[in-house]
């Protein structure tokens, strides 16, 4: 079926869940498995670096309450997640289950989506890392110069010291992960695991003894007043005010920067944090018991890191005066306020280990989402072929590579970070309004677990993901990218993926052949 009715085209939920029987990844993951996969995921760049720039710049020590903020939106898209990954547990994540719901061209449209959720974070994170490794470097007297440091201003507690050009450790960090994927050494539960106990015990041990540092002095007042300019290199245009103003309305503010509206644009940024709860759900195909497990690992995974995030968030602005925590490697900072040298130190360790590993996940995952999209015709078959030796997608990796290290190596973190958001909270809109249409147009599907509270969650679920779209929306430059970044992605869809679509040519989609691939976490 050729045509513009091919949009709406669609494959049954059985030909996704045959298709995924069929498929040879080892079922072993357990709850607890995907709990700390989860986790492994969730804690990186956004609570090791934005936490102390979305407090800085637009929530000051009120960035507690942009977690908890955050941390609700993200518990009412995890329910709806929790729901469609209990009853479609295959490996596609969002993008199977539009193509299974909403159709094909919404299935491509959270493939485009998906791309900032992965690619483009694993860039952001790329960036973190590097700030983290300079700052190790630094104290042990090696200094990188600046120009090769980072794509932009260069920032120490909150001041700019310097302008670089390009960030080459981000870009080396993703050449090595990228390589490290290509052979095949992706990361394996085990692993997972031990890096998941590093990263809990850092954050642990920072809330832990940075509580005995906290200056209550320093919560007041808990939300600064409004500054009504937006921080510096935030251009306003007149898309930005009508927005702004209707942000405003939403939160009382009337401004952007502190005050309520500063408290729900920093809910906004560090929503980076809470990426990768949902990565759960793209091991379905490897979980023992996905009806009863999923919502486990989703929900469980989300619960624990915001109780972290959250203490973390307090503890780091009851310790540093907020304004200056806007540099590349805030916790560290923090530890160095207190005076614990070695502590510092190994919180850069931590940190630099963590991030490692959320890289080679979004960059895994990313690769997994090509990998599908090309295997059903609507990116090209290079993209699906796997490499003789190495059992990877190795075309596919490599070129993801080289546009996630363009992107660490000449973008700046705002810019990074912010439009991931975008991209995410899209994503996540859709998946909650998938919900809505399955219970709508599928009432009978089996559902190990249901959503509570239908409709009501996914619709709040979708208000509030809006709410922060649109906070972030008022930058004109994300805008502007994001607008642009869709339009190309569809005009894509219509000048190639619908015409190359196997459903649409009739091409019986084959068993997914990742057989013999590495699965990302096989071994528990
Ligand atoms: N949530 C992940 C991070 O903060 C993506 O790095």
């Amino acid at each position: 079926m050729a045509g513009i009715a091919g949009i709406f085209r669609r494959k049954s939920v059985e030909q996704i869940q045959a298709e995924h029987e069929h498929g040879e990844l080892k079922r072993s993951l357990g709850a607890l498995n995907l709990v700390l996969l989860g986790i492994g995921c969730i804690i990186g760049a956004g609570i090791f670096v934005l936490t102390g720039h979305a407090a800085a710049e637009w929530a000051g020590p009120g960035i507690v309450i942009s977690f908890v903020i955050t941390g609700i939106l993200c518990g009412l898209v995890a329910l709806c997640y929790a729901e469609l990954a209990s009853a479609l547990p295959v490996s596609g994540s969002a993008y199977s289950y539009s193509y299974a719901s909403t159709g094909e061209l919404v299935a491509w449209i959270m493939g485009v989506l998906l791309l900032l959720e992965y690619g483009l974070a694993a860039s952001t994170v790329a960036v973190s890392w590097s700030g983290y490794l300079l700052s190790l470097l630094a104290d042990m007297h090696i200094a990188v110069p600046q120009v090769l440091s980072a794509a932009g201003p260069v920032k120490v507690n909150g001041v700019v010291v310097g302008h670089g050009v390009m960030n080459l450790p981000a870009m080396l960090g993703i050449a090595g992960v990228t390589a490290l994927l290509v052979v095949g050494v992706s990361e394996s539960a085990t692993v997972n695991n031990i890096i998941v106990a590093i990263k809990v015990t850092v954050v642990l041990a920072f809330i832990g003894i940075g509580a005995f540092y906290v200056h209550p002095a320093l919560w007041h007042p808990l939300i600064p007043p409004q500054v009504p300019a937006p921080p510096p290199g935030t251009p306003m245009d007149m898309g930005h005010q009508i927005l702004r103003a209707l942000i405003d309305i939403l939160t009382g503010g009337s401004g952007s920067r502190y005050g309520l509206s500063g408290v729900v644009h920093g809910a906004a940024v560090i929503f980076f944090a809470y990426i990768g709860f949902e990565a759960v759900s793209t091991a379905g195909a490897e979980s023992k018991n996905p009806g009863r497990d999923m919502p486990i690992g989703i929900l469980g995974a989300l619960a624990i890191c915001t109780v972290l995030y959250i203490a973390t968030s307090a503890v780091l602005v009851g310790i540093v005066p907020y304004a200056r925590l806007d540099g590349p490697a805030p916790i560290a900072t923090a530890v160095n306020y207190i005076g614990i040298g070695w502590f510092a130190v190994v919180v850069k360790i931590g940190a630099i280990a963590g991030l490692t590993s959320v890289m080679l996940v979004l960059l895994y995952g990313q690769t997994r989402i090509f990998y599908t999209m090309s295997h059903d015709g609507l990116l090209p078959s290079q993209l699906a072929v796997v490499h003789k030796r190495f059992k990877t997608p190795w075309i596919n990796t490599i070129i993801v590579g080289l546009v996630a290290a363009g992107c660490a190596g000449f973008l700046s973190l705002d810019t990074l970070s912010e439009v991931t958001n975008v991209g995410t909270l899209a994503a996540f809109a859709i998946v909650c309004g998938t919900v809505i249409y399955l219970r709508v147009t599928h009432p009978a599907m089996k559902r190990p677990f249901r959503t509570p509270l239908f409709p009501i969650v996914p619709i709040l679920g979708v208000i509030m993901c809006v709410m922060l779209l649109m906070s972030l929306m008022a930058v004109r430059g994300t805008r502007n990218f994001f607008i642009v970044y869709m339009a190309v992605g569809v005009a894509v869809y219509f000048s190639y993926g619908m015409w190359n679509s196997k459903l649409g040519r009739g091409i019986v989609t084959a068993p997914d052949t990742l057989a013999g691939m590495e699965a990302p976490h096989p071994d528990p």
